[in-house]
């Protein structure tokens, strides 16, 4: 049985996979209208959400199949009855599931339990929905994307280790852009994901320079506490950030974004944004990653 809980448990190979069917439906959605006929998704949520939620509600319904929201607190998850016995329990009914949880380890053995296909819709360690999705935004947008220098600015989190394991694979430039009291914290961690392509700095101009693509995030994740965010105040992306990137170089952001805290109202808005295609994409991608492990 496969799941999706990390981007590391992957090959190019199978990821290369993935991204090419994702563009197959893109370009013709009616081929795939009945490819889930009977089949069911659960998705549970621990967590808020807008773009995971919807897009993979609509995306299976897309495919022909049915999806059901088992509201988390409803179900007494974790409470009234343990993950696990929850999780045999609904692979009675259906075929393959989503989870957004705040703890990574649970979805992890949820996975292990081998009962059902289990799919990693965020945890407090990574996001790689989103950073597989991104890969097709940045194809779509620059091309191959061994050939791409990326530059993110901000919080060491679920997203941007995500993106650190896509790195790790496909070696494209990445230069990280954190301040050092949380580069501090995470030192180890991130010292061990290095490579002669992964640069790691606290200066924005040096890591921001020749990239054709700048990404950011939200400076403080959900579950985590707001007193981190003094630590950003010098890292907002905006549009003067932005020249001293590379010329027509796009934006990305996972969103939800804080208009003119982590990137000015301005940038997000300007034509150097690619977000709105980011959140469009994670439908096909998800599409394609469902078909993959059903
Ligand atoms: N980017 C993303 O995952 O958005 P949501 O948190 O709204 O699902
Ligand atoms: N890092 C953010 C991503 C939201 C999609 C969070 O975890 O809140």
């Amino acid at each position: 049985m496969r799941h999706f809980i990390d981007i590391c448990d992957f090959d190019k190979k199978e990821l290369n996979k993935i991204i090419q069917n994702a563009k197959r439906i893109k370009k013709n959605p009616k081929k795939y209208y009945q490819i889930c006929q009977s089949k069911t998704l659960g998705m549970i949520f621990q967590k808020e959400s807008t773009r995971t939620r919807a897009s993979f509600n609509i995306g299976f319904n897309k495919l022909g199949g049915h999806s059901i929201e088992l509201n988390a607190d409803s179900i007494g998850f974790g409470k009234r009855e343990s993950y696990t016995d929850i999780i045999k329990t609904l692979s009675q009914y259906i075929d393959i599931l989503i989870i957004r949880n705040d703890d990574h380890n649970i979805i992890k053995k949820l996975g292990s339990l081998n009962v059902l296909p289990i799919i990693n819709g965020l945890s407090d360690l990574s996001h790689p929905c989103q950073i597989l999705s991104d890969f097709l935004t940045i194809n779509e947008k620059l091309g191959d994307i061994k050939n791409q220098k990326i530059c993110w600015i901000g919080d060491y989190n679920n997203v941007l280790r995500s993106l650190i394991e896509l790195q790790n694979l496909y070696k494209f430039k990445l230069n990280i852009v954190i301040p050092k009291e949380i580069l501090k914290k995470n030192e180890t961690q991130i010292i061990k994901k290095r490579n002669k392509n992964l640069m790691i700095t606290n200066h924005i101009s040096e890591g921001i320079k020749f990239a054709n693509c700048v990404m950011t995030d939200t400076w403080v994740s959900m579950g985590e506490k707001s007193t981190k965010k003094k630590y950003f105040k010098n890292y907002q992306v905006n549009s003067d950030i932005m020249k001293k990137a590379s010329k027509n170089a796009i934006f990305m952001h996972c969103l939800p974004a804080h208009r003119d805290e982590e990137v000015s109202s301005e940038l997000l808005d300007s034509k150097n944004s690619v977000v709105w295609q980011q959140a469009q994409n994670r439908m096909f991608v998800q599409q394609a990653i469902i078909l993959d492990l059903l």
